[in-house]
């Protein structure tokens, strides 16, 4: 009970008053503790995650609690001298040793559901340690590109799917002047799939795009070749003339028999 007061408290009188409120139970100033850091840290989906609280030793350290919020979803972990330790944390989150004897907080396989606030408190003897962790994925997107008709307009479009957070995505080409818009959605699970079209001329059947996306995950642009040939486009043109040929038939047939019921009447 009286752990958590002083835990609450804490980050706040210090901002306060650094001194003041310690300098009654203290008598040297220099070991008020570092008390409150407020931190971001991004993990890369699928990876086993680390979290460090400070690097104070086990052997030094009272009590060592991490309460967690991961979207509204509250669990805590805690580990104390004298107390059976805690932990009703989903998904084999831990608290580990170093071979330092420094604890921290090992998250297997992080993910998206791992996101969240991650509040530790460690008291020790002469001070404690509060740091706010707020922790994030990062999943790097699926690059491809494919050809789209769209109110009888040919779209060369540039895809980086499922990213977080999301990804730029552009065309690089030379020798027309583009004109491009730019559609993300986000989707369910909390990435984004953006996307470049590129609004191809009539007349330009044939030639290479290179779709290029960044990412925060990636220290350099990843791209895609779209090698667009005289065959896509005459493809196209077949399968239209098929679809338009299918109608003219339907058509043709279904009057035929219409007048033949009719005939029969
Ligand atoms: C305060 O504590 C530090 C180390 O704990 C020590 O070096 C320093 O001399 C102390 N100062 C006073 C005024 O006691
Ligand atoms: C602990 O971390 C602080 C800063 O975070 C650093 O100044 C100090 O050297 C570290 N101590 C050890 C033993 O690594
Ligand atoms: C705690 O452990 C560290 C590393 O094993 C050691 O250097 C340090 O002296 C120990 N401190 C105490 C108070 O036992
Ligand atoms: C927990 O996190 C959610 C959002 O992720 C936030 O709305 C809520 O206020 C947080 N709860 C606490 C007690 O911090
Ligand atoms: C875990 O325990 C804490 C404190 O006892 C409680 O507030 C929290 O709701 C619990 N979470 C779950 C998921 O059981
Ligand atoms: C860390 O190591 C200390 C000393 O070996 C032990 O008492 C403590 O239970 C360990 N904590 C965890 C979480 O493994
Ligand atoms: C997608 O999410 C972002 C930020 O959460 C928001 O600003 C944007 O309006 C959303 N877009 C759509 C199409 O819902
Ligand atoms: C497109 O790229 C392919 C292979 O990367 C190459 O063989 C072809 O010559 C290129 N076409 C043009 C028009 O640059």
């Amino acid at each position: 009970m009286e752990i958590w007061w002083i835990i609450r408290t804490l980050p706040f009188l210090a901002l306060l008053s650094p001194s003041s409120s310690f300098s009654s139970e203290r008598q040297n100033d220099s070991e008020v503790p570092e008390l409150l850091a407020l931190r971001i840290k991004h993990f890369e989906e699928g990876q086993d995650a680390y979290l460090r609280c400070s690097n104070k030793t086990w052997n030094n350290t009272l009590h060592h609690i991490w309460k967690i919020n991961n979207s509204g979803v509250h669990c805590l972990i805690s580990e104390a001298a004298n107390k059976p330790r805690h932990n009703n944390c989903t998904g084999g989150m831990t608290l580990r040793n170093t071979t330092k004897g420094e604890l921290y907080l090992y998250i297997p396989h992080f993910g998206i559901k791992d996101e969240g606030t991650y509040k530790c408190e460690e008291v020790y003897r002469g001070g404690a340690d509060v740091a706010i962790i707020t922790v994030f994925a990062r999943v790097p997107p699926v690059l491809s590109t494919r050809l789209e008709h769209d109110g009888g307009q040919r779209f060369a479009v540039c895809s980086a799917a499922r990213g977080k957070p999301e990804a730029t995505v552009s065309w690089e080409e030379e020798w027309w002047s583009p004109k491009v818009t730019e559609r993300s959605t986000n989707n369910t699970d909390g990435t984004v799939t953006m996307e470049s079209w590129l609004l191809l001329p009539d007349d330009i059947t044939q030639g290479n795009l290179t779709c290029v996306a960044s990412h925060a995950s990636w220290t350099h642009k990843h791209s895609v070749v779209m090698e667009m040939t005289d065959g896509s486009f005459t493809l196209f043109i077949t399968l239209s003339s098929i679809i338009v040929l299918s109608v003219v038939i339907v058509t043709a047939v279904s009057t035929y028999v219409c007048l033949k019921i009719n005939e029969t009447q």
